[in-house]
């Protein structure tokens, strides 16, 4: 029910006294020696139930009542921004004021040309009762459809995040029953029969107390701080992960726990791959279920089509899909390949070339642009992993000899036959995001949320504990996030994406959740387009020749800043101002631009200001962010990309551009935020090798994902950013005034250079330029084997 709705049944009590209501004669005998009691009701019946207005009281107390109760779904907006500057337009609650009057003018026609049973028209009493009628049925049903999902929300919502105004629980329940009662009251006086019997009415008091409990004993104080636990739990998690992904010399073994894992047997040439990785001292050799989950559903299709269905990507330059050919150890560069990405492939071949000489004959397709392309709708995905799941491979033979003679040559005309279909510059959220969902996920089944302006609980609940990100797998699942189509570029406005439904064999370096690209580990980063290169300062300070350098200094030596630097180039904003649920947009608005306006108000969980062991979540008019002492500098470079018409105006008034600085300056800030563009971020790796701690938001997620863990190796951020101050002020402390009281919190220094240095390490250890080989080896192996047309004689046993 939306907001203003419920006052329907208030306007039809109007509607009741304009129309129908008459003031009642009481006949009463007045008695001088009346007890204070019976005056006190004397006066209630002269000024309650005498006058014709006497419903309106109590029924403005249920729909209020309700109206509050919304206060529950809404306590807590979200990071959309409604730049003031900007006018934002005010239709939403004009719409919703037509829609209360349309529904009651609907209630009233509908009521009053009705056919009444005598045949007569509106005669007087059978009107009323007709009335009382229509005022119940909007009563009852106002109070079920608002109290019902309230009690519901109240019981499912148990922890302290987000606060909930106690005018939305226990004021609005009390105002709900006790406007129903004096309603019924009223009514009783009249003699008006009543559909719900008085001892049922106590009953329903009881039950509504019992379920209001919760929300009586909702603590607004905790006594841990979630990032504690968080931590905790992550330290625990790695270290399973460390049991099972073997550190072991081993092939036998090797080979024993892939058989467990994967249920077939390794590809041919799983020895040579083995000896490579242990020849560079590589960690991971069991898991690799990416490549696993992967290449699962290609399992179904026949190695002559994949081959097919390679061959026709490339073929088309319109795809944007170039290719690799690997042929006698050697990978090339297919000629067709698009210039502007010619070293984006030729990155890919020289990656490919540090192992090629074990590879058989085969041929890739890579994708160009950074947006995903393969989207396989739910039922068809089940059917083909079923399909795939069925097939056994367990056989022991070598790859075939005649390989190379079922790759087909790129053709001399250019083929034009496509499966994909241009889908830039629009929401592709319902399109492409969602389909891989099941159909009873929150995704594909609720309605678009309606308001962009709250924070959607039910969509965070799954993977938050209170307002902090609790599970990065989790949170990559759009499936039960469908407030997800409008928080970042990539379903809001694409700027270069041809997807397709069907499944096809195309190489990709990242991919939301539920695309079936394949992933591979991205030139970006092997061939050092970004890189970890501090510099120490050099020369005499004071002196011409000093160069401060960009030295990397500890962690407690940097700048206690939350610093970063990009451009608006998640997604394109054409006239169609959805620049403003974007991710980058988002962060950099709240980071410079939060004004004193109420939608501006952040919740952060901040110590008792007397008791530093407890904390509380608080609702803070946006500018003290920055009085409590917390610091960014976050700011997006140059100019406003990819944009169009007004919406470049609208950015430039709401953002100040910056000149872009050395990527090296980054080592100076203890924080550094990590967040998608149109792809991957290609900053992460330096930022993970780097002794400063990264705050990390993704969408995409990359070869490595399984790999990292949140909390242990880096810090987690949810893409709707509602955690980000809480997170800031934990790690960086709080020097400043709140409410003119000063206000102390000691930074947890040592929690963020732990996770800082453990992220360094493992970093150090297993996303190395060697393991990204690995990756590759092994994944380019079982793409072999897919596309054997012995595939299933095939296998590598000891
Ligand atoms: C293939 O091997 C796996 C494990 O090694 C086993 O679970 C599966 O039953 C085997 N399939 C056949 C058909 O032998
Ligand atoms: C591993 O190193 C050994 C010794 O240096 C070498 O003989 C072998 O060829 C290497 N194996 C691979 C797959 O590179
Ligand atoms: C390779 O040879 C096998 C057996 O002779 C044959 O079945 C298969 O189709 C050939 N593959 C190609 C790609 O020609
Ligand atoms: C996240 O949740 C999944 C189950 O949904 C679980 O398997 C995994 O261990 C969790 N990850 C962490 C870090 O707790
Ligand atoms: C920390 O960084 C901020 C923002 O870049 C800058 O204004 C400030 O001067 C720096 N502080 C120190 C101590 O360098
Ligand atoms: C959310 O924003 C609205 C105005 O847009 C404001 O009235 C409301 O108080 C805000 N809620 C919170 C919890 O700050
Ligand atoms: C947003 O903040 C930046 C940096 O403080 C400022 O230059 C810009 O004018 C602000 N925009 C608005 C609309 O206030
Ligand atoms: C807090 O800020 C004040 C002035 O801004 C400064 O003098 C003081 O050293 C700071 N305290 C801490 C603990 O950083």
């Amino acid at each position: 029910m939306s907001s203003i709705e419920v006052f329907l049944p208030f306007l039809l009590a109007i509607w009741d006294v304009l129309r129908l209501q008459r003031s009642l004669d009481l006949h009463q005998e007045e008695k001088p020696d009346s007890s204070v009691y019976q005056s006190v009701q004397a006066t209630l019946r002269t000024y309650m139930l005498k006058p014709r207005t006497r419903y309106l009281l109590p029924i403005f107390m249920v729909s209020y009542g309700c109206y509050l109760t919304q206060g529950l779904w809404i306590s807590s907006n979200s990071t959309f921004i409604c730049p003031i500057a900007l006018d934002l337009p005010r239709d939403v609650p004009l719409m919703q004021i037509g829609a209360l009057v349309l529904e009651f003018c609907l209630a009233v026609i509908a009521y009053e040309t009705s056919p009444k049973s005598d045949g007569r028209g509106l005669s007087g009493r059978r009107c009323v009762i007709a009335t009382y009628g229509a005022l119940d049925m909007s009563i009852y049903l106002t109070g079920l459809t608002t109290t019902i999902p309230a009690l519901e929300f109240i019981w499912s919502h148990k922890n302290p995040f987000p606060p909930t105004p106690a005018s939305a629980t226990k004021v609005a329940f009390l105002l709900v029953w006790s406007g129903r009662w004096t309603y019924r009251r009223i009514q009783q006086a009249l003699g008006e029969k009543d559909p719900i019997r008085g001892s049922r009415q106590f009953l329903v008091l009881v039950l509504l107390c019992t379920a209001l409990f919760p929300a009586w004993r909702k603590q607004s104080y905790i006594h841990f701080h979630p990032i504690d636990m968080l931590m905790y739990d992550a330290s625990i998690h790695h270290n399973k992960y460390l049991e099972v992904v073997g550190n072991t010399n081993s092939l036998t073994e090797t080979v024993s726990r892939y058989k467990q894992r994967y249920h077939r047997n390794p590809p041919p040439g799983f020895d040579v791959w083995f000896d490579y990785a242990k020849n560079r001292s590589v960690l991971i050799v069991d898991e690799f279920d990416q490549i696993y989950e992967d290449l699962l559903p290609f399992q179904a299709i026949p190695p002559s089509v994949l081959r097919r269905l390679t061959w026709e990507m490339v073929s088309n330059p319109w795809n944007e899909i170039s290719g690799i050919t690997i042929r006698n150890g050697e990978a090339k560069v297919q000629e067709n390949v698009l210039p502007t990405h010619r070293w984006m492939l030729e990155g890919v071949a020289v990656l490919i070339n540090s192992f090629a000489r074990y590879l058989p004959d085969m041929d890739l397709a890579f994708n160009l642009n950074d947006e995903s392309r393969v989207a396989v709708p739910h039922e068809q995905a089940q059917g083909l992993r079923t399909l795939a799941l069925a097939k056994d491979q367990n056989g022991s033979g070598p790859f075939s000899t005649n390989r190379s003679a079922g790759w087909l040559p790129i053709p001399e005309h250019e083929y034009h036959e496509t499966v994909f279909r241009e889908s830039s510059w629009r929401n592709s959220f319902d399109m492409y995001g969602s389909v891989s969902c099941p159909p009873t996920s929150l995704a594909r089944r609720s309605p678009r949320i309606a308001s962009r302006s709250h924070l959607c609980r039910d969509c965070l609940a799954p993977h938050s504990l209170g307002q902090f990100l609790a599970n990065w797998t989790d949170a990559a699942d759009v499936c039960h996030q469908p407030d997800m189509a409008h928080l970042h570029g990539f379903y809001l406005s694409p700027a270069a994406f041809k997807a397709s439904h069907n499944l096809m064999p195309v190489f990709s370096q990242s991919k939301p959740h539920g695309y079936n690209d394949i992933l591979y580990p991205s030139a970006w980063n092997y061939m050092d387009k970004v890189v970890y290169n501090p510099t120490p300062p050099s020369g005499t300070p004071g002196n011409e020749d000093y160069n401060p350098g960009h030295p990397d200094p500890p962690f407690s030596q940097k700048n206690n800043t939350l610093f970063w630097r990009g451009a608006t180039s998640e997604g394109v904003s054409s006239e169609s101002n959805v620049w403003r649920g974007m991710t980058r947009q988002r962060l950099v608005h709240m980071a410079n631009n939060l004004t004193s306006h109420p939608h501006d108000r952040v919740t952060i969980l901040l110590p008792d200001l007397a008791d530093h062991s407890k904390y509380k979540y608080q609702t803070l008019p946006g500018p003290t962010v920055k009085e409590i002492g917390l610091n960014t500098d976050i700011a997006i470079v140059d100019f406003i990309a990819r944009c169009g018409g007004k919406d470049c105006d609208d950015q430039k008034a709401e953002f100040n551009l910056v000149k872009p600085s050395d990527f090296q300056a980054h080592w100076s800030y203890k924080f550094l935020f990590d967040l998608d563009g149109a792809g991957f971020s290609g900053r992460f790796l330096p930022f993970l090798q780097s002794h400063s701690l990264p705050f990390k938001t993704a969408l995409f997620r990359e070869w490595y994902d399984s790999r990292l863990t949140a909390w242990l190796h880096f810090v987690p951020q949810d893409v709707r950013l509602h955690g980000v101050w809480s997170t800031l002020a934990y790690f960086a402390g709080l020097n400043g005034t709140m409410w003119g009281r000063d206000i102390r919190w000691q930074a947890h220094e040592k929690e963020g250079e732990m996770i800082a240095e453990h992220g360094r390490e493992w970093a150090s250890k297993v996303l190395r330029k060697e393991d990204m080989e690995c990756y590759f080896f092994r994944l380019l192996l079982e793409w072999g084997r897919l596309t054997d047309d012995a595939r299933d004689e095939l296998g590598f046993v000891v």
